[in-house]
């Protein structure tokens, strides 16, 4: 798996300067010992993500995010450890062993990589077509006529499939590609005869990319009117419809730098808003958005906004799209365009600044949406309906989280249809209260490890006295020792004895107190967003004995003040049912237990 040495990640670990890295996707400013930016993994006005020289790891104080320098490539660019460590030693002259490029590629299938070469030789044919011969000028107006110029249609590889039989297959099969091959990958079509035959001809023809930017397949729109409007490349071992998002490598600079992106339905409309000077644009390709589609586009944005064609299919679609991507955990809004609209062709009729303006700027926010969205199918006149609307409303109103939020939306209800403001709280919260017990939510232990930083004020003594024993703990090898003598793993939060454990494994390797270096060496990317913030916390470089034996003696105690908790419960138990005998019992060893605390 890992084919790189420990020496070799060390000592690209020790020549890059994680500061010079993350400046390329983050605004830094040196402030005290420390650079502050805006966090690239989540969206915010103000900078709570920082980067520390002296110690090569970052940590955002919002979202928790951290690491050293491969955790962030990994993060930011989606790759695996193996490709982090490539990519951050191109910037250093440590040489990588010859074996790992080899190793690399042929991880990519070899009929893989032809199939997409043979892809994009075909793009580049079809260009050429397109835009040099007399055959693609026919196409080439219709691409005209549709507002679509001459640098569009370069920046999207468009082309022009000649209205014949066997072009695409002469042409590749002189090159060298087996007929068995293109029919795999799509590009033709074997008869029941067992004759070969172009898949795709007289088509304006749209390269469909991967994420990584390699054309995988193709969509072909017919010139004139006809049946299919756009032809598509089936699925192959290269294209997967369901795990691409049209646009997204021509996107995602522009998506990150946003922290924004558009979500659309069809590709046409990508190229339009391309045109309209919105290029944070990706669509999905005219099917309901899948878990994989929704991954991508949370890894690399937080604010989304659904703009869908105005047509009965679109809004529903736009209602799932929005639900999902919220559920995800996106901020979405809704655009709307008057009915019967796509983007693309409102684009055309009112212009780039109107879509900008009047559709993307007048967005709606989720719940907005969805407020117009029940008033489908219903007659609000009609008392049932109305109830029934409100009803629904509520619900969804009960789920926001932010009080402002549900203040808002309950006094626009309560005016719109002349209830009592205070009814619908009341009725807001009985849902809430329903909901609650239907979701069994969530114990706030869990959400400690994932929002390590949110809670902070919140932590209860023991969790603090953890933290800062695993603070010293990464700063002092004496100190660990310390800790491992009298605690070993028995801190209480999971994650805190998984770090301490490898801690010890760290240390008894006989390596020395390095962040950057430990951090490494643990897997969980959710331990390493731990290890990053405890790292990053302002503690005195000394601790007292005492100070050490006071954060120990808390962590030992907490279970203990539990099980004391727990008699209490069962003390005052045997008091409601008047067995005073057994309460006094109780009582006794509850004596006996906070004797022994001391
Ligand atoms: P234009 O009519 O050229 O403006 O296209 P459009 O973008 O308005 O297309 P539409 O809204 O009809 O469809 C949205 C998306 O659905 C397209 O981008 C295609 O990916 C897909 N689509 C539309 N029609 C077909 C079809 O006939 N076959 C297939 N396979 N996909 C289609
Ligand atoms: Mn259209």
């Amino acid at each position: 798996m890992n084919r790189i040495s420990e020496d070799v990640i060390e000592k690209i670990r020790n020549t890059i300067d994680i500061v010079d890295v993350v400046s390329e996707y983050v605004q830094l400013k040196k402030q005290g010992r420390n650079y502050f930016g805006l966090c690239p993994f989540h969206g915010e006005n103000s900078p709570s993500f920082s980067v520390s020289t002296e110690k090569q790891i970052y940590h955002c104080f919002g979202c928790g995010a951290g690491g050293n320098v491969f955790s962030f490539l990994m993060e930011i660019e989606g790759l695996s450890f193996l490709e982090s460590v490539k990519l951050a030693a191109k910037r250093t002259n440590v040489e990588l062993p010859d074996t790992l490029e080899t190793h690399q590629t042929t991880n990519q299938s070899s009929r893989a990589s032809k199939m997409i070469e043979a892809h994009e030789l075909l793009k580049k044919f079809y260009h050429h077509l397109l835009v040099n011969t007399k055959e693609g000028e026919k196409p080439l107006e219709y691409l005209i006529n549709r507002g679509i110029t001459r640098e569009t249609i370069d920046t999207f590889g468009i082309g022009y499939s000649p209205s014949s039989w066997d072009f695409a297959t002469k042409f590749l099969q002189k090159r060298g590609f087996s007929l068995e091959l293109l029919e795999h990958a799509g590009i033709t079509i074997r008869n029941h005869e067992g004759k070969h035959f172009d898949r795709f001809r007289n088509r304006v023809m749209f390269p469909l990319w991967d994420l990584q930017g390699q054309v995988t397949a193709f969509s072909g729109r017919i010139i004139d009117s006809g049946e299919p409007k756009y032809l598509n490349s089936p699925e192959t071992e290269i294209f997967h419809k369901g795990k691409n998002l049209y646009g997204f490598h021509l996107a995602k600079s522009h998506i990150r730098k946003k922290q924004q992106a558009i979500l659309l339905e069809g590709f046409m409309d990508v190229i339009s808003l391309h045109r309209a000077e919105l290029p944070f644009s990706i669509a999905t390709m005219g099917t309901a958005l899948t878990d994989d589609q929704i991954r991508i586009i949370r890894r690399n944005v937080d604010h989304v906004t659904v703009c869908f064609d105005s047509d009965n299919a679109g809004i529903v679609a736009a209602y799932k799209a929005s639900s999902l991507l919220r559920a995800a955990g996106c901020e979405v809004r809704v655009a709307l365009m008057p009915e019967g609209h796509d983007p693309d062709d409102y684009i055309k009729k009112f212009g780039p600044e109107k879509f900008r303006t009047n559709v993307i700027g007048a967005s709606l926010t989720l719940m907005a949406f969805k407020l117009q969205y029940f008033k489908r199918g219903r007659d609000l006149q009609d008392e049932a309906d109305r109830i029934s609307y409100i009803d629904e409303v509520l619900k969804e109103i009960s789920a926001l989280s932010k009080p402002v939020e549900r203040d808002h939306y309950l006094r626009q209800l309560s005016d719109e249809f002349s209830i009592s403001l205070d009814a619908l709280k009341s009725q807001a919260y009985q849902q809430y209260k329903q909901q609650k017990k239907r979701d069994n939510v969530p114990s706030s232990r869990n959400n400690i490890s994932t929002r390590p930083t949110m809670q902070s004020k919140m932590r209860p003594a023991y969790q603090n006295a953890e933290r800062l024993l695993l603070a010293h703990m990464l700063r002092s090898q004496e100190v660990t020792e310390k800790v491992q003598q009298s605690l070993q793993g028995l801190f209480n939060i999971e994650e805190h004895s998984a770090i301490a454990a490898y801690l010890y494994a760290f240390y008894e390797d006989g390596h020395a107190p390095s962040v950057n270096a430990f951090i490494s060496r643990v897997e969980e990317k959710e331990l390493q967003r731990i290890i990053s913030e405890l790292s990053m916390l302002n503690i005195n470089e000394d601790i007292s004995q005492q100070e050490l034996a006071d954060y120990i003696k808390q962590v030992l105690n907490y279970p203990k003040l539990l099980k004391i908790k727990e008699k209490e419960q069962e003390r005052r138990d045997a008091e409601r049912k008047q067995e005073f005998v057994q309460a006094a019992q109780i009582q006794m060893e509850i004596l006996q237990m906070k004797k022994e605390l001391k």
